[in-house]
């Protein structure tokens, strides 16, 4: 599984709750985090969310690396073992921070986030969402810690509507991440529901 959503949407609070919920059922679970996962891609993440300029192309690509790194190395072999896996963002993150919010071509985008996602397809993705106001209130509760959260209000309003118009596009469900942490984790919890057999 797959979460998505721009910052201070509660994405890691929730993938933590998700696993906690799903380990309590008795399956092994995994919470990975993009970018990063291994050693690699972890040093790639230095370089990503680092002050050094560089193009949304070359954004596009080295996030795909990453993730190839991440999808290969970590999530394969851990579902092969029968483990759960819930990565902390994914391609349409790509979609929504490099395409909507930095202006890439979205029909390149896409293509390259294909070709990276075929190496381990997820079974399921969710974008979870909130109120513009209280996404920028928590955004600056928690400070900037690297470059695309330090990033203005309208580029995070361009990310935010790129989950929505990426998520109707690919027919992604889209769950309200407003309320308490509970309530949303029930939410959540709904959208898995019908894979735990
Ligand atoms: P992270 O600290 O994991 O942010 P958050 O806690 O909000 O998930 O940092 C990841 C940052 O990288 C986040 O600002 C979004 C950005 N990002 C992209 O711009 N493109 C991508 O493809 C991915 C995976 C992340």
């Amino acid at each position: 599984m797959v979460l998505e959503g721009g910052e201070g949407t509660g994405k890691t609070t929730q993938a933590d709750r998700l696993a906690k919920r799903l380990s309590e059922t008795g399956r092994r679970v995994r919470v990975v985090r993009e970018p990063g996962g291994d050693p690699f891609a972890e040093a790639g993440r230095e370089l990503l969310l680092g002050p050094i300029p560089r193009t949304p192309e070359a954004e596009v690509l080295a996030f795909n690396a990453m993730r190839a790194q991440l999808l290969v190395a970590v999530v394969r072999p851990l579902l092969a073992g029968g483990t759960w896996v819930i990565a902390d963002r994914g391609r349409l993150s790509t979609l929504a921070y490099q395409g909507h919010g930095r202006g890439v071509d979205l029909e390149w985008a896409r293509s390259v986030c294909d070709v990276t996602v075929s190496l381990c397809p997820p079974d399921l993705e969710v974008v979870l969402a909130v109120d513009p106001a209280v996404s920028a209130a928590r955004r600056s509760a928690r400070g900037v810690t690297d470059r695309f959260e330090a990033a203005d209000d309208h580029f995070h309003q361009r990310v935010n509507e790129g989950f929505a118009t990426e998520a109707a596009r690919a027919g992604v469900a889209i769950v309200d991440g407003t309320d308490a942490p509970s309530t949303v984790t029930e939410r959540l919890w709904h959208t898995l529901t019908p894979r735990l057999g």
